[in-house]
């Protein structure tokens, strides 16, 4: 059995839903079957009941249908990656999928703390000093932001730990984490250098067999203006890529928020091409760099009081408000996966009662730009 989603096995997962979830649910990206709706693990309590909600939460997912599951090594102070690795221990005992089904993505650059939130500065200290400053992981210099580092030795290091929190021998996306966090404090020339090693180090760990393929996590970079101080060009990302990895490069995948109050990757012609201007979901699908949605609720505050009008042009049939943005996101031509965070069994059953119902047609879709 391969430790990794393959072209086989999600579409093995796929045909399993045929009968019971709508066409369009599953689509075609990197060769892979994946399910419109993903389930994100960033937001919740640092604690032994939010690590058990998760578990039970991702397990009920991959029985109703999502195949991709997101975290990063940050989220919960490592304790959404050490959830996951529960849930999968029990879908494979219980043999609800096989491991070769469902994508896992994960990511590094914030620093993580182990378990709870450092409880003051001298705690802090302590933590980077034990865990990276003395080891020879990092050198205090090699810290920005005073929690970010892009070091290849400190990634490197993050990802065996995600691999250990996860408990699986391979990672099917390792994400650079809101790399645009340096440019707060680093020149861009010197920025794109740390990007270029770290770009270097995780083709390495693809051929190393850790992980299948790489990419970036962003918040602000990929939907900002093209003068703003933290603005990234993906065709600029892209060329990094090859200049490591050549044509066969295996950076794949970028994340960034997309919802009804933050629609830029479809609207915003930000991205230089060339010439011209281009939308981030355009320019991703041209260069071949698959598109997953965080934020897909705006942390939840798309969930209820939806305008009444935006709620009719998205589909009254619907049950709720939160399924009524979330077909808004897995909608949008060009994104591939609207991750979705839910903590709770509760919302995954009502969230994934949406793959049951075909996303939107690009006409209906499209008047919700013209008329709402
Ligand atoms: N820069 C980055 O890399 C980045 C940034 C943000 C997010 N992400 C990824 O994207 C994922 C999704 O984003 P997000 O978690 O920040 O925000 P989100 O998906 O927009 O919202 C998650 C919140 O919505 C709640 N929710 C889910 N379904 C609901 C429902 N049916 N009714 C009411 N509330 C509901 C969840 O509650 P419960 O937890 O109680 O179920 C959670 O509080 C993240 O989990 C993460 O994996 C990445």
């Amino acid at each position: 059995m391969s430790a990794f989603a393959t072209p086989q096995g999600t579409s093995r997962y796929r045909t399993r839903f045929q009968t019971q979830l709508a066409d369009g649910h599953f689509r075609r990206a990197q060769g892979l079957w994946l399910s419109s709706i993903g389930i994100g693990t960033y937001l919740g309590e640092d604690d032994a009941p939010t690590d058990q909600a998760y578990a039970e939460a991702i397990t009920r997912a991959v029985e109703l249908g999502c195949n991709v599951i997101d975290t990063a090594i940050n989220y919960r102070f490592q304790r959404s990656e050490r959830s996951v690795g529960t849930a999968l221990k029990t879908i494979f005992k219980t043999g609800k999928a096989s491991r070769d089904e469902f994508l896992v993505a994960t990511k590094g650059g914030f620093i993580p703390f182990e378990g709870h939130a450092p409880k003051d500065q001298e705690e802090m200290q302590g933590y980077f000093d034990s865990a990276f400053i003395r080891p020879g992981i990092l050198l205090p210099e090699d810290i920005v932001a005073g929690c970010h580092s892009l070091k290849p030795r400190y990634l490197q290091n993050q990802l065996d730990q995600s691999l250990k929190n996860l408990g699986v021998d391979c990672i099917d996306i390792y994400y650079v984490h809101n790399p645009e966090t340096q440019l707060s404090e680093i020149p861009r020339k010197e920025f794109y250098q740390r990007l270029l090693r770290a770009f270097e180090l995780l083709e390495q760990n693809v051929s190393a067999g850790k992980i299948r393929s790489y990419g970036m996590a962003t918040w602000n970079a990929l939907r900002a203006a093209s003068n703003a101080s933290d603005y990234l060009s993906l065709v600029e990302m892209e060329e990094l890529a090859r200049t490591v990895g050549g044509i066969e490069h295996h950076f794949k995948f970028i994340q960034l928020p997309f919802n009804l109050a933050m629609p830029e990757a479809f609207a915003f012609h930000n991205q230089k091409r060339n010439d011209d201007r281009g939308t981030i979901l355009k320019v991703a699908e041209d260069l071949g760099i698959t598109v997953m949605a965080s934020a897909s609720l705006l942390q939840g505050q798309l969930s209820e009081n939806l305008p009444a009008q935006m709620s009719q042009a998205l589909g009254e049939g619907l049950a709720g408000d939160a399924q009524r943005a979330i077909q808004f996101t897995r909608s949008t031509p060009g994104i591939s996966v609207a991750l979705v965070g839910m903590s709770k069994p509760i919302h995954v059953e009502e969230n994934l009662r949406l793959a049951t119902v075909p996303p939107l047609p690009f006409e209906q879709y499209r008047r919700l730009f013209k008329e709402v």
